[in-house]
């Protein structure tokens, strides 16, 4: 039920590595995010390791969970950073990531966006349009720099995951088609401020089978192969991020069916290979914890009304994700009853789970959401006008608060009546 190998029970307790969750919750109170970081050291190590047998680099997908302790975690383990909006790149630079680690992406840059990445001289710039590479070209040749840019191409593939997040579509926005994509960089020798060093991909998120990474992959070793004979220097392969995980009954491929699937593919075409997973390395990291404030019966249904909500974890409500929850504590002599586990927010969309088996709950128990690593905090807001809440980082038999819970000044800081 936990999908994380660092989230166990010892004598019915919850505990996140050799720390007990609640220990945590009388220290730090709920609702609150607790991360295992030896769960994000693993599975980055298991991902580099796979890849071993070929140059490639990691660029931590920041969107995923952009924490500053997260992000310092995986550049210590020699990881890159993807960064996606200047917000983001801010974040990676304060965390200790060199620009030479950091990738910049997006769909809409605006102009101090990409102004932002030429002066600190990011790696790379992918661009989606030839609108964008015209814009950073001239703001190159502005602040006399030499930009270096990736293509991101759409290949039309069918990722066949939720279609919210599905990204590699002729009717998605995302990149330019193979055709428009040749022609932008068929046109480097016009642009005084632009070298074409990557070509790029990401075809959507939580895809839990290969093929549609080797469909778009071959496509883009088309692109490389015709790019190249336009005297352009690819140097870069980034083939986005994306690999799914298991939340509930889903059978995602492994780090090592992916490489060995792929591996061949790549070997041959002489670049570094960059890879942008998220999710991968940080949705199975994490646990939101709430607690119950009230129990209650409405016509036919159980509600656990719990102190977190659609503002802590929003992917329930958007895209009818499913994340387990689990009691902190088990009681031996407790029934299991069906409950929907439904948050404080005035609308009907605001719940964590809904028709679930879970141990009878009773006020002030605690509960777990699971795989709330990734795209949890990142998308919470402040709607009802709540305070996010804190993230704890777990290391062995010691944790730490890393983004203390939101104070009400902090709220209110830029208002004025
Ligand atoms: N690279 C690019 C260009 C991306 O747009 C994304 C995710 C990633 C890498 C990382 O993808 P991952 O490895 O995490 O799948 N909020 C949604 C997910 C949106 C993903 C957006 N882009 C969710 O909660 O499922």
């Amino acid at each position: 039920m936990l999908e994380s190998t660092n989230f166990t029970y010892k004598n019915n307790r919850l505990y996140c590595e050799d720390v007990s969750v609640d220990e945590i919750v009388r220290q730090v109170g709920t609702p609150v995010y607790i991360y295992s970081k030896s769960y994000f050291k693993d599975r980055y190590t298991e991902f580099t390791n796979a890849f071993n047998s070929i140059n490639h680099t990691i660029f931590y997908a920041a969107k995923s969970n952009f924490n500053l302790s997260v992000i310092k975690t995986f550049l210590d383990l020699g990881s890159g950073v993807d960064v996606n909006s200047e917000g983001e790149l801010i974040r990676a630079l304060k965390a200790g990531a060199t620009p030479d680690k950091i990738i910049l992406t997006g769909v809409g840059k605006t102009a101090r966006e990409i102004k932002l990445g030429l002066e600190h001289d990011v790696l790379m710039i992918k661009a989606e349009s030839e609108e964008e590479v015209y814009l950073i070209n001239d703001i190159a040749s502005q602040i006399h720099k030499i930009a270096r840019v990736a293509l991101r191409v759409n290949p039309d593939v069918d990722a066949q995951t939720h279609p919210y997040i599905s990204t590699g579509l002729a009717e998605n926005k995302f990149g330019k088609s193979v055709e428009d994509a040749l022609e932008v960089y068929s046109k480097e020798k016009e642009l005084s401020n632009v070298r074409f060093t990557g070509i790029d991909m990401h075809i959507g998120s939580q895809i839990v089978t290969i093929d549609p990474f080797i469909e778009a992959i071959e496509k883009l070793k088309e692109v490389h192969k015709i790019v190249t004979s336009f005297d352009v220097h690819i140097e870069h392969f980034d083939i986005g991020g994306g690999i799914g995980v298991k939340y509930k009954d889903e059978t995602p491929f492994t780090i090592k069916e992916f490489a060995n699937a792929i591996i061949p593919k790549l070997s041959t075409c002489g670049c570094d290979i960059l890879f942008e997973p998220g999710r991968f390395l940080t949705a199975n990291a994490g646990a939101l914890i709430v607690e119950v404030l009230y129990t209650k019966k409405n016509s036919s249904k159980n509600f656990l009304v719990v102190d977190g909500a659609m503002t802590d974890l929003l992917r329930p409500s958007i895209y009818g994700s499913y994340h387990h929850v689990v009691p902190v504590t088990v009681y031996s002599n407790r029934e299991n009853r069906i409950y929907d586990v439904v948050g404080p927010v005035c609308e009907s969309g605001d719940f964590l789970a809904k028709n679930r088996e879970l141990q009878e709950g009773r006020q002030n128990d605690y509960y777990a959401v699971m795989s709330a690593g990734a795209y949890a905090m990142v998308m919470a807001s402040n709607y009802n006008a709540r305070r996010r809440a804190p993230e704890v980082l777990v290391d062995g038999s010691s944790f730490k608060v890393v983004r203390s819970r939101e104070t009400f000044d902090y709220l209110l800081y830029d208002e004025s009546v």
